[in-house]
């Protein structure tokens, strides 16, 4: 069944967001990188765009979110904004740009905001950055946690495994969740920990919970875009689903394209002039 957009608010803001969660409405939403993919799914009525700094490994082919920069950020998330015309878009803050001391943090999240024309941040981690989220929410930039798996510390880390798995790590991350509500952040991604923890903080919580393999009991969802369309292939953790296989259609049409110069069957009478 396809979504009755006529039926839903023109613009999302953070408050659409809240009070869809009061609601009991999930959130669903999506990264995009670009302008073409940002205006169709847009279109198509996504709740919430994430500027994700997977960009680094779908739009750049690097291994890791580390090395994209914070002016490719805010190329990519200029693109996307120019296409938006009701989605709420959040730009991730890359690796470097807020870790270091809070006033580098508000420099940053200042140019995402001016340069972009973003509705909000996102920022990964929990009491270690409290004082950078506090001083970029002085400035009325709305920011969204992330908690869980943070890929940015991926070489803490070692490894892509579920997180909070144990008991100390999980206690920790209600602890960090709680902590980013109270600091005054909007929304927060909880990636790849156990359901049951995804649904108790949602519980727990009165700002939206956005889970990636967090479980179904929190109040909405992410997954990266070429990942769901299947465009990447190499990719297959259990929370994807893959709604398309866009990689084989691509090729499909890639190689009838082909075909048809070898054959002189492109172009045709009509297509010339
Ligand atoms: O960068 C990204 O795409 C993300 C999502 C996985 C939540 O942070």
């Amino acid at each position: 069944m396809s979504v009755a957009l006529a039926d839903k608010p023109k613009r999302i803001t953070t408050h659409v967001l809240q009070e869809m969660k009061i609601r009991g409405e999930k959130i669903a939403m999506l990264t995009a990188y670009d302008y073409s993919m940002a205006r169709i799914i847009d279109r198509a009525g996504i709740d919430l765009i994430l500027v994700g700094d997977s960009a680094s490994n779908v739009m750049a082919g690097y291994e890791t979110t580390i090395p994209i920069t914070l002016d490719e950020m805010i190329y990519h998330a200029s693109s996307v904004v120019r296409a938006v015309e009701r989605s709420l878009v959040v730009v991730d803050m890359p690796f470097g740009s807020y870790q270091g001391n809070s006033k580098e943090a508000l420099n940053s999240a200042i140019r995402i905001m001016k340069e972009t024309g973003a509705g909000a941040v996102k920022l990964e981690g929990g009491k270690e950055i409290q004082e950078s989220i506090i001083r970029i929410l002085s400035a009325g930039i709305p920011v969204m946690g992330h908690l869980g798996l943070t890929p940015q510390s991926i070489h803490k880390f070692g490894t892509f495994v579920v997180r909070a798995r144990d008991d100390e790590e999980a206690k920790k991350l209600v602890e960090d969740a709680h902590l980013l509500e109270q600091t005054g952040c909007f929304s927060i991604v909880l990636e790849k920990i156990p359901a049951r923890l995804g649904a108790q903080v949602a519980e727990e919580l009165k700002i939206p919970i956005i889970g990636i393999g967090a479980g179904r009991y929190v109040d909405g969802q992410v997954l990266v875009l070429h990942d769901m369309l299947g465009i990447t292939q190499d990719f297959s953790p259990r929370f994807l689903r893959r709604y398309h296989n866009l990689s084989q259609e691509i090729t499909s049409a890639v190689n009838n394209y082909i075909t048809d110069i070898k054959n002189l069957e492109f172009p045709n009478d009509k297509e010339q002039y």
